[in-house]
């Protein structure tokens, strides 16, 4: 079997790769592990920064997105016991959209065609150096299959193998806390975003729909699920958050653990990394799918030229590129991982208090974190 474009992984980088590239009559075919109800069902990121929804729009994508999206000015920062609301729209011009990144999934596997090869096995990349690379696999009828193609698209996040064959140089960095996070059929409590830095921990309140909340506790590492019944999960958010949610039933419940991970480069001749498998941020402030949306609307860009017009330019310095991004993207999701999570210093504390301070209290300090977050994905 021949094609263009092997994409590894069907998470929103494969995916939306997919379609960009059909979009751009660039033949592609992608390879997933898990299956198509798995994959649907993964519970993870909310929030898209504007240049997301526009790239998604752009292609196509924006109708259930534009009906059920929500659109917010701002959020909240909740810290000595008082609340202080960023103004997205007033300080930047831009609001963020919360629109579940199961949806983003969903709307992506109506469009897809043709359909992702779901459960399939074994998938190893062959000759990534030369102008005739190939994937092997096992399909689900357990036949060994080769694919040929002219480049391949590692999107298989961080477990994935793709990261595993480029020769690139790792950073990695442990955060000392987890996140518990909660989807519950209940209203929010609050019409938008509140992040809580609070003597016990962190705690943000967010959501999917008017009636779905969705709530995070930092915990510590090594927490189980076993020790948070559903009651001290709500009891402890009321505390944190400085007001009693509405408690509903809990439809998700997952502790996951803080880290963030750098390849570089994220090119091997003729092999492309993008989203997870070459870059995870911690996810305060929400920006590993946003950066993971960067990354393939610059490689689909990179691979039409490229394979339709001989043209070698952006598949050059797609890396280079994107690393920048990450960068970005690395500096501002760890700045609000120690802005807002309890560090068990105790210098460390008084730091996080006087920068929540700053922001409060001074417009130049606002305006800064307001562009960051919605819009540290973007091209510079
Ligand atoms: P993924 O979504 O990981 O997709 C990779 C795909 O590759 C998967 O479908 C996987 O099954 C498949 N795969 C793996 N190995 C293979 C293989 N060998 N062959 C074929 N396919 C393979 N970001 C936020 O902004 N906010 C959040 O709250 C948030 N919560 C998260 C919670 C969890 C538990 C995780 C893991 C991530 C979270 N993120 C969050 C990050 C965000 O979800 C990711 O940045 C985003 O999913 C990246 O998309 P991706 O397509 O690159 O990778
Ligand atoms: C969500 C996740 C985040 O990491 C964040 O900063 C804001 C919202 C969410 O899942 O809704």
């Amino acid at each position: 079997m021949r094609t263009q474009v092997v994409i590894v992984g069907a998470g929103p980088a494969g995916l939306l790769l997919a379609h960009l590239l059909r979009l751009e009559g660039v033949h592609a075919v992608v390879l997933e592990t898990r299956h198509r109800e798995h994959v649907l069902g993964r519970i993870r990121a909310g929030v898209l920064e504007p240049g997301t929804v526009e790239v998604l729009r752009e292609a196509g994508l924006g109708t259930r997105l534009d009906r059920v999206g929500l659109e917010h000015q701002g959020f909240s920062l909740r810290f000595d016991g008082t609340e202080h609301r960023i103004a997205l729209s007033g300080l930047t011009g831009k609001p963020i959209t919360v629109y579940g990144q199961q949806e983003v999934v969903r709307d992506l596997l109506d469009a897809a065609e043709p359909e992702p090869c779901f459960g399939v096995s074994d998938v190893a990349l062959h000759d990534v150096t030369t102008d005739r690379p190939s994937v092997t696999f096992t399909d689900t009828d357990g036949v060994r299959r080769t694919l040929h193609c002219d480049v391949i698209a590692g999107c298989d996040g961080f477990h994935g193998v793709s990261r595993n064959v480029v020769p690139a140089t790792r950073f990695e960095r442990t955060f000392p806390h987890s996140w518990l996070g909660i989807l519950a059929k209940s209203a929010p409590a609050h019409d938008e975003l509140v992040y809580a830095h609070h003597e016990r921990g962190f705690a943000l309140h967010s959501m999917r729909s008017p009636e779905l909340t969705r709530l995070y506790l930092q915990v510590e590492p090594g927490e189980r699920l076993e020790d948070w019944p559903d009651e001290r999960i709500w009891d402890e958010l009321a505390t944190r958050l400085g007001a009693p949610c509405e408690p509903g039933p809990v439809v998700e419940k997952g502790i996951t653990a803080m880290r963030a991970h750098v390849a570089e480069p994220m090119r091997h001749g003729r092999l492309f990394l993008a989203g997870d498998a070459a870059h995870i941020v911690p996810p305060t402030g929400a920006k590993g799918l946003n950066l993971a949306v960067a990354d393939v609307r610059l490689l689909s860009r990179a691979l039409t030229a490229l394979l339709l017009h001989g043209e070698e330019g952006d598949a050059l310095s797609y890396s280079d590129i994107r690393l920048r991004g990450a960068w970005r993207a690395e500096r501002f999701s760890t700045e609000m991982t120690e802005l807002l999570h309890r560090s068990a210093d105790p210098f460390e504390q008084r730091l996080s208090l006087a920068r929540l301070r700053r922001i409060a209290s001074s417009a130049a300090a606002a305006t800064a974190l307001a562009q960051d977050y919605v819009g540290i994905s973007e091209d510079a």
